[in-house]
């Protein structure tokens, strides 16, 4: 049975996404540690609906996004991959990117383990990021015949340039939490036991200051967002593309049979 259901068969998003108020900061934790937190469209659909509730909620002044266990996410569930595609902006994960972007009040990201996927990408729309030092980092879109999103296309290269970009975006390479915080994915990394407090610090500091004064610096410092979001789409398209091709059939059939995807027959 699919963790994400219950046994009466309703969904068990509230359970798999953890949401906590206290002392005006909102924690939203991946719970879905027996798959490495691994993403379901219920569950981006609890963190935007976290997300938004904590942008009308004058109670909230920051959230943490943090996971479960050893990891933070292994990004969007495979599976989904093929039998609920990710295939537009309307669709939960576009939901869930939207709310990221659009959200007027500082997100704080507590790294505490592997990020995949989107689990990198939505980094670099968080505020501030903190990673403990056993975390992991990939961005392997083109092992799993995909292309990039969350319109990391376009801010990956501008923080890092073309080269690097391409080591992480072409290669897939996997890296450390210390290179992180050296390309700038996070704001430091810290001892696993002291990234919750930190984050919390951090949050708490956030959340003292004025909030209005706040939320118009974040604005400013975000622009327009007109760039990310043409990126987005352009992403979505091809992204829709792909998850409809040979290639990406073979890269989650691969990782059922807990083998490496063999691209040789393809052009
Ligand atoms: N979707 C669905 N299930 C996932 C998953 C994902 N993205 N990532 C991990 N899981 C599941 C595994 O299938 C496994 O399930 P099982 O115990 O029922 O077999 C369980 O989580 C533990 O994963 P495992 O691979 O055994 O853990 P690990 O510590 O050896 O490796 C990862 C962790 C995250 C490096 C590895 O699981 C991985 O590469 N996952 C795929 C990540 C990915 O490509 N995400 C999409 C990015 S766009």
């Amino acid at each position: 049975m699919d963790d994400a259901i219950t046994k009466d068969g309703s969904t068990a998003a509230d359970t798999l996404v953890l949401v906590d108020i206290a002392d005006r900061i909102q924690t939203i934790r991946i719970n879905r540690p027996n798959k490495k937190n691994a993403l379901t469209r219920d569950m981006y659909s609890a963190m935007a609906a976290a997300l938004t509730a904590a942008d009308d909620d004058p109670g909230v002044r920051a959230t943490i996004i943090t996971g479960t266990g050893d990891a933070f996410t292994a990004g969007n569930d495979l599976a989904d991959f093929m039998n609920a595609p990710p295939s537009d902006p309307d669709s939960p994960v576009g939901h869930f990117l939207k709310a990221m972007v659009t959200a007027r009040k500082p997100v704080i990201a507590a790294v505490n383990g592997v990020a995949v996927g989107i689990g990198t990408t939505m980094l670099l729309h968080c505020d501030l990021a903190y990673a403990g030092q056993s975390a992991v980092f990939q961005m392997p879109f083109v092992d799993l015949g995909l292309v990039p999103e969350a319109a990391s296309s376009l801010l990956v290269p501008a923080m890092i340039g073309h080269r690097r970009a391409a080591e992480l975006l072409m290669l897939g390479d996997r890296f450390s939490a210390d290179t992180a915080a050296d390309l700038g994915f996070v704001n430091k990394t810290v001892a696993d036991a002291d990234l919750q407090e930190t984050a919390r610090t951090a949050a708490l500091a956030l959340a003292a200051k004025a909030p209005e004064a706040l939320r118009q610096t974040k604005a400013l410092l975000k622009g327009s967002g007109e760039a990310v979001a043409d990126r987005m789409h352009e992403e979505f398209k091809l992204f829709a593309q792909r998850l409809r091709s040979p290639e990406l059939k073979e890269s989650i059939t691969a990782f059922m049979q807990k083998r490496k995807p063999d691209f040789s027959r393809f052009e």
